[in-house]
């Protein structure tokens, strides 16, 4: 594929109305989401849809997830829907969730990589909401990212990595949750299984279990219902490696085999403030927050910012092991596999 121009478009009502009309026209846009910039064509053209695995190099039986904006496009996509969706959505639309039902005859084949279910989210994004209200649109996009990379949380991470392959990137600023949405199955509930979580995300086990008032199955890694929810994922150029607050602690005094150290913990804290900087030895020392919401966005933008330094070895302290950091755990293993 030759390259083509792609604009770089502003939160304006004039280059939301043009990046609507590319996407009426068969284009693909990379818009701002609340969790990562996605890459969106009309989920109902499939010459445009396959725009969006040839930009990403993604395979074709990889799964997009349908964004909406209004309940009623819910309906269209999604057969046989189940109560505990209209709990959910309630709860938690439009954010970081997306569902998985019985998909419609609507919806095609080159979307759900042929699998009967459909995955569906409303996105809480003042620009995409705008952007598909005006052209009345549905949009499938995966993550903005070139396949297995790191997703993309601000608009010119994707512009630097998509330029040429894609026609339009809007600015929306950085993303505010900066993870990927929770995914959970509720194409079983009806024969009265659970609700199942196939992606760990921003919304957690306990959030969903209250909201549906009854027991959600946690999430397992390597989900073979995902087809996208490959073992090396997420990934920095540099190499990226979890270890304990013990070996942080220790290479602050020593040096380290590693480039750069992400750390959160208020035992490294105590220790760093001793020394008073950033660098030590050479190693540049990142401070993550310690706050899951607060460190979840900073995640990917952390990451990206060593790939463009060239850093060539990443430690990362373990992060909590408890289920609200599940999502930061699951996209860290990811990385380092
Ligand atoms: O927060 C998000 O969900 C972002 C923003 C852009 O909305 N999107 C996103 O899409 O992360 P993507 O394609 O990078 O990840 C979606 C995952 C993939 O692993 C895909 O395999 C899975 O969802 N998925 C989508 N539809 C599915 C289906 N019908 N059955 C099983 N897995 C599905
Ligand atoms: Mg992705």
């Amino acid at each position: 594929m030759t390259d083509i121009k792609t604009q770089f478009l502003q939160n304006t009502p004039a280059d939301i109305a043009k990046a609507a009309a590319i996407i009426q026209a068969g284009g693909v846009v990379a818009v701002p989401t609340e969790t990562v910039y996605g890459l969106a064509a009309d989920a109902g053209n499939e010459a445009a849809v396959n725009r969006i695995f040839a930009a990403k190099g993604r395979p074709n039986n990889h799964p997009l997830i349908i964004h909406i904006y209004d309940m009623s496009q819910l309906k269209q996509l999604a057969s046989n829907i189940p109560e505990q969706c209209h709990l959910l959505a309630e709860a938690f639309w439009p954010g970081p969730l997306t569902v998985l039902l019985e998909k419609s005859s609507m919806v095609l084949d080159a979307v759900t990589g042929g699998l009967p279910t459909v995955g569906i989210r409303m996105p809480d994004h003042p620009i995409l909401k705008a952007l598909l209200a005006q052209g009345d649109l549905y949009v499938a996009a995966p993550s903005a990212n070139p396949h297995k990379q790191l997703s993309p949380t601000t608009a010119q991470q994707v512009y630097n990595e998509l330029s040429g392959k894609i026609d339009a990137v809007i600015d929306g600023g950085a993303c505010q949750v900066g993870l990927e949405s929770t995914i959970i199955d509720l194409t079983q509930v009806s024969q009265n299984e659970s609700a199942k979580i196939l992606r760990a995300g921003p919304i957690t086990r306990a959030q969903l279990s209250l909201a549906l008032n009854s027991p959600v199955n946690g999430y397992q890694a390597h989900e073979h219902q995902v087809p996208g929810n490959i073992e090396q994922h997420y990934q920095p150029k540099g190499t990226l490696q979890i270890v304990d607050t013990q070996q942080i602690i220790a290479a602050l005094n020593d040096w380290p085999s590693c480039t750069a150290c992400l750390w959160y913990s208020d035992e490294v804290l105590r220790q760093i403030r001793v020394n008073d900087t950033k660098h030590i030895n050479k190693t540049q020392f990142v401070h993550m927050s310690a706050t899951k919401s607060m460190y979840a966005k900073a995640l990917y933008d952390s990451l990206y910012k060593l790939d463009q330094n060239n850093i060539s070895t990443i430690w990362v302290e373990k992060p909590p092991q408890t289920e609200e950091w599940a999502d930061v755990n699951d996209r860290l293993i990811r990385a380092s596999a």
